[in-house]
């Protein structure tokens, strides 16, 4: 098939690739001009595992290009993506002004039928929205719009969209609904489902989902906070619920809160479309709420260690990025952490493995980079852990104890044995677990 994938970022670059991959050919649309020049040359503009390997060869093999020409784009194509944003507007619902304004060029310019699908995450309503903004121009029966959420996690991107889970697809033709079932069919030949719905359910089917996660996240957030005070091991909570197949062993491990591109701004639209539709969800506030004051709760953590008193301390920061395996900083926790040290007069060194650039970008001026993770521990009082990179799980202690002015960690992903840090002569503060090697630190 021929196919448009409209926006070209973290899910339109993933999904058009890999529509390549099963044989499609594809070209991608965006407007940002440095980046469909970057793509031309050859270079991947995001961090995503296995994504090269798959961009290099269909590029060489001729079914996945790049422009900025919209109409060029879907001149030939039968299906068109929309994978553009659809960020908080200031009242924190989605703002559709991207994905609605390209519909609205789309209907002057298709001029034989196209199955234009909605791959954002957008609120329940929406498709009628893309459906009405395209009618403008165009006659109803040159189009269907179907709403196909994408499920796909930063990290594991190629994987998941290679292998779903399920594939979810909101539509009420019959001709969409052949085109979307032969497009996917070489994506569930194990069996997963292709699960058809109308488009208000399969909108909101992405947003319930992410919501629901974002929930089980910050709830062990919360039951890690009580063990902190009542001297239970949340590891040992979380092995002995997460037993329970009805609960699950996945999104139990407790942190410094959920960010990223997605959790906040989902959860935040499915709040403010409750409010709309004269529904106040009261879970999903509280998880705002809750997880607002997670991403800074390391911070009373290292003022208790440190007297109350930050001011002229400096720190080492591992971990950038929202979560592993990606470039992304969106609602990184970690971006609140260095506003909180600074802002109380501290001075921090951070490393990342893929995210630094983009941290440049918007706090350049507040905090240092290092090459690499044991530079950035150069003269620190004490090193903290924001994102869960497998390079930070084992690192050469001894090395971490000579670099550091004092052996103190503060680590918000949990990453090493307790026993073990103690052990090391380590003070050593984590998340819903008892502090070892200090008498000094609260687990506040
Ligand atoms: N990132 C994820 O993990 C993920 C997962 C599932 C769903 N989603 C949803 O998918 C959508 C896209 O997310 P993303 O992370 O890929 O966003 P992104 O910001 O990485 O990419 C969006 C791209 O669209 C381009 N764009 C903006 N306006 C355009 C226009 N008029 N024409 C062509 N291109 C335009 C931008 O330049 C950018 O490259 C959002 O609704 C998001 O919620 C994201």
């Amino acid at each position: 098939m021929n196919i448009a994938v409209v926006g070209t970022g973290y899910v339109g670059l993933v999904t058009g690739t890999c529509f390549a991959e099963t044989g499609n050919h594809v070209i991608c649309v965006d407007i940002d001009a440095n980046k469909v020049q970057m793509m031309k040359d050859g270079k991947v503009p995001i961090y995503e595992p296995h994504l090269d390997v798959l961009f290099e060869r269909n590029i060489r093999q001729g079914r996945l290009s790049f422009t900025t020409d919209l109409a060029s784009a879907i001149k030939d194509a039968q299906i068109i993506f929309l994978a553009l944003p659809t960020p908080p507007g200031e009242d924190g619902s989605a703002d559709l002004k991207y994905v609605l304004g390209v519909a609205d060029d789309l209907g002057k310019i298709i001029t034989d039928y196209k199955v234009i699908v909605d791959k954002s995450t957008v609120p329940v309503g929406t498709a009628e929205k893309v459906h009405a903004a395209l009618a403008k121009n165009a006659k109803e029966d040159l189009f269907d719009v179907v709403s196909n959420p994408e499920f796909l996690r930063e990290g594991f991107a190629v994987d998941d969209f290679l292998k779903p889970d399920r594939v979810v697809v909101g539509t009420s033709s019959a001709r969409a609904q052949k085109v979307m079932e032969d497009l996917y069919k070489p994506f569930v030949r194990q069996g997963n489902p292709i699960i058809f719905m109308d488009e208000r359910s399969a909108e909101l089917t992405k947003y319930a989902a992410n919501a629901f996660l974002a929930t089980k996240i910050t709830f062990m957030n919360e039951i890690a906070n009580f063990c902190e005070r009542v001297g239970a091991d949340v590891d040992k909570v979380r092995i002995g619920m997460g037993t329970d197949t009805r609960i699950g062993k996945r999104f139990l491990f407790p942190g410094i809160g959920y960010g990223g591109s997605c959790f906040p701004k989902d959860v935040q639209a499915l709040a403010k479309s409750g409010n709309d539709a004269g529904y106040e969800f009261q879970i999903i506030k509280s998880v705002m709420e809750v997880n607002e004051l997670q991403k800074t709760s390391i911070i009373p953590k290292i003022k208790a260690h440190f007297g109350g008193d930050l001011k002229g301390k400096h720190f080492a920061l591992w971990g950038l990025a929202f979560k592993p395996d990606t470039d992304d900083i969106r609602e990184a926790p970690a971006l609140y952490v260095i506003d909180a040290l600074t802002a109380a007069g501290a001075t921090v060194t951070a490393f990342d493995p893929e995210a630094m650039a983009n941290v440049k970008k918007v706090k350049g001026d507040k905090c240092n980079f290092a090459n690499d993770e044991y530079e950035a521990l150069n003269g620190a009082d004490a090193l903290i852990i924001a994102t869960e990179w497998a390079l930070f799980r084992t690192p050469d202690f001894k090395r971490v104890g000579e670099l550091l002015k004092d052996k103190v960690i503060f680590d918000g992903r949990n990453l090493y044995d307790l026993d073990e840090m103690n052990g090391l002569g380590y003070t050593y503060v984590s998340v819903g677990r008892q502090t070892v090697g200090s008498k000094k630190t609260a687990n506040v």
